[in-house]
């Protein structure tokens, strides 16, 4: 999955040359959209510094449905490289980046890409299902995850984590594109172990414009979860 986050390699000039930036426009008019957003991303580097096909999309659906999120809390897991969040930030709305807090390279590129475009962003080490006093003080109004469902293994901490901060938010929502390779069981069997419910369901390319499709494959589900618990 990764290559090691150990920091003295950082300044290795092989992993140096393999940073790249990339950019995404937001808007209707492809010459002339309303904002862009450039991300740094190393592909030879960690997951978390990759912009993955599901942040695309998630980070599409926020802008489509700007006028819902309007002055609310977001909070965004396993954020990587952050496109949704910045997204997010770029429209106003108060954002939290967070990503696994022993990826200290991950959280360092998140705060760099905040910097890169004018935004202001929390950004906060936070392991799924991993209990510090920071995640008792969240309350956002949404949870955007962009292909944090991957690895089998880590199902139970991420859902145990979204639990938890959905029912410590009344009303939130948590918002998650992933790729659906084997059905859609494994996420039904997770949210009626965790009491959560499936709101919407999206084929992640139904709304992507398609100038965005054409370097997209796969079949990439967008997925609305809420607490059935105190509802
Ligand atoms: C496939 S990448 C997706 C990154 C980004 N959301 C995107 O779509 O471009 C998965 C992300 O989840 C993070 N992650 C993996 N396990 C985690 C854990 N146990 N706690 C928090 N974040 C984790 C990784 O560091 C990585 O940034």
């Amino acid at each position: 999955m990764k290559r090691g986050d150990d920091h003295r390699d950082r300044e290795r000039p092989s992993r140096r040359t393999m940073t790249t930036v990339s950019r995404h426009d937001f808007g209707d008019d492809l010459e002339n959209p309303v904002f862009s957003i450039s991300i740094n991303e190393n592909k030879k580097e960690d997951y978390g510094l990759f912009v993955w096909p599901c942040s695309l999309i998630l980070a599409e659906y926020v802008w489509q449905q700007r006028l819902r999120f309007s002055g609310s809390r977001v909070l965004e897991l396993g954020a990587g490289t952050s496109l949704p969040g910045l997204v997010a930030a770029k429209l106003g709305l108060d954002v939290t980046l967070t990503d696994d807090s022993s990826k200290i390279e991950v959280l360092d590129n998140m705060k760099k890409v905040c910097d890169l475009n004018k935004v202001k962003c929390k950004v906060l080490g936070l392991t799924w299902g991993v209990w510090d006093a920071a995640v008792f003080s969240l309350k956002p109004n949404f949870i955007l995850g962009a292909d944090v469902l991957y690895d089998a293994s880590a199902f139970d901490d991420l859902f145990a984590t979204v639990t938890f901060l959905l029912q410590n938010s009344p009303g939130s929502v948590f918002i998650t594109t992933y790729h659906n390779r084997s059905g859609h069981h494994f996420i039904e069997f997770l949210m009626e172990k965790w009491g959560l419910k499936c709101v919407k369901l999206l084929d992640g390319f139904s709304f992507m414009p398609t100038h965005k499709v054409v370097a997209l494959g796969g079949n990439i589900q967008l997925a609305e979860i809420i607490t059935t618990i105190g509802c």
